[in-house]
């Protein structure tokens, strides 16, 4: 966005001319005075969510008990192939849905190290998700092993020529997000995928800011190992099932650390001996979150029903929209944009800088307007593209203009909380 249109008529005439504009209403967002800015925290419930649910409660479960198995027992599978197909740009029979994000990482970053035996050093960027940090801190000290940190720009993401400088020949494994949390700055997952080979590594990404927002070519970018979660743009709900990716080629030659029954083969002879399940269905653990799953199921086929290239082309308009109307409107207030200008290193959020960026993330949720507060001093806001209309961002930024204006952030006393 090059120019700052004059009045909100150019948000009302890019939302009538959006061919994405007819699945909000598949949403309940039935609030009309709330702005919700935060669906890459917690995306909404579709409604096909609420009812598949119900019916999965009450039928599947309620009335079918245990003879609904035959139903449920593929789906990590088969919602992990629709997820490949649509969102994440993998064949089938490399995605399965499953455990945690955090549970996820764990068990595929043990997993690569154990593919790289005599390689102790793990790479990551100290602007990772915390989860990610954590995991891979507690993975190096349980085993001896480096955990080599990256200083990253928070705002910018990633440098590449950091990236090669930091890997070598005794690297294992290498862990980053495609999309920064905190900035939304985006990653060349092909070429930080390739820097990785070179040096012999595994690569794993964390796709939870990018799955069903950016497109994710896994297989064409040559990506190893993936995870992600499915409660941000795949509005799957609360706690729902994440996603792990393991490239085919390496499914043979990687063990999972966890070894649980619904990783076997022939779960139900219940040998003796644990012998992993051939292809993706070994990276399972444990019984599958059905509830949860078929939330995915929904979230996926919705998504993909919109279609990746034109959440991400609005995306990138709302996005570009967004700074727009931050430069021209909150610049002279203090506030400035922490995301990467570029529509191409942008994800789909966008985080703005102030010193006092919790106060006005507070006086914003009093005005109906919600978004995020991320430390230190950042406010994320998140048009996400599939229900998000232009009018939204216009109307949230004219809000912080007056609240800026008014210094209204300033009556917020209480005290930081830990969830907005
Ligand atoms: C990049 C990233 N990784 C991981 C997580 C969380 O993982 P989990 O679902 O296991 O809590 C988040 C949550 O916001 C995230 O943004």
């Amino acid at each position: 966005m090059t120019t700052l249109p004059a009045d909100r008529s150019y948000a009302e005439d890019q939302d009538a001319a959006d061919p994405l504009a007819g699945f909000r209403d598949r949403f309940a967002l039935d609030d009309p005075s709330l702005i919700y800015l935060d669906g890459n925290s917690l995306g909404p419930l579709p409604h096909a969510t609420r009812a598949r649910i119900a019916e999965v409660v009450s039928q599947e479960w309620g009335a079918g008990l245990v003879r609904s198995w035959h139903r449920w027992i593929g789906l990590p599978g088969q919602v992990g192939d629709l997820l490949g197909e649509h969102l994440l740009g993998a064949a089938p029979g490399q995605v399965a849905v499953c455990d945690s994000t955090t549970v996820n990482l764990y068990k595929l970053a043990c997993a690569a190290l154990d593919a790289r035996p005599g390689r102790g050093v793990i790479v990551t960027d100290d602007d990772n998700f915390p989860t990610d940090r954590y995991v891979l801190q507690g993975i190096a000290a349980q085993r001896g092993g480096e955990l080599r940190m990256i200083g990253t720009d928070p705002d910018q993401g990633l440098d590449t020529g950091a990236l090669r400088a930091a890997v070598d020949q005794r690297t294992a494994l290498v862990s980053l997000s495609h999309v920064a949390y905190r900035s939304g700055a985006l990653a060349d997952m092909a070429t930080i995928t390739g820097i990785v080979h070179e040096a012999g590594a595994l690569a794993l990404w964390d796709l939870c800011h990018s799955a069903g927002a950016v497109p994710v070519e896994l297989d064409a970018s040559g990506a190893d190992l993936a995870v992600g979660c499915t409660y941000k743009y795949l509005n799957a709900g609360p706690g729902a099932p994440a996603f792990l990716y393991v490239r085919r080629g390496l499914q043979q030659a990687l063990r999972q650390p966890v070894w649980g029954w619904f990783g076997q083969r022939d779960q139900f002879g219940m040998g003796r001996v644990y012998e992993p399940a051939p292809g993706i269905g070994q990276f399972l653990t444990g019984t599958p979150q059905i509830i949860g799953t078929v939330a995915v199921q929904e979230g996926a086929r919705l998504l993909g029903e919109a279609g990746i290239g034109r959440l991400r082309a609005k995306a990138v308009a709302l996005t570009g929209y967004l700074i727009g109307l931050a430069d021209a409107w909150l610049a002279p207030h203090g506030v400035t944009v922490a995301s990467p200008r570029p529509d191409a290193r942008r994800g789909a959020h966008v985080t703005l800088a102030h010193p006092e960026a919790w106060r006005i993330s507070q006086a914003l949720i009093r005005r109906g307007v919600i978004g995020d507060y991320r430390t230190p001093d950042r406010l994320r806001l998140g048009p996400a593209p599939a229900y998000t209309r232009f009018a939204d961002v216009w109307d949230a930024l004219d809000i912080i203009r007056q609240i800026m204006t008014d210094k209204a952030y300033l009556n917020v006393t209480s005290e930081r909380s830990v969830v907005t």
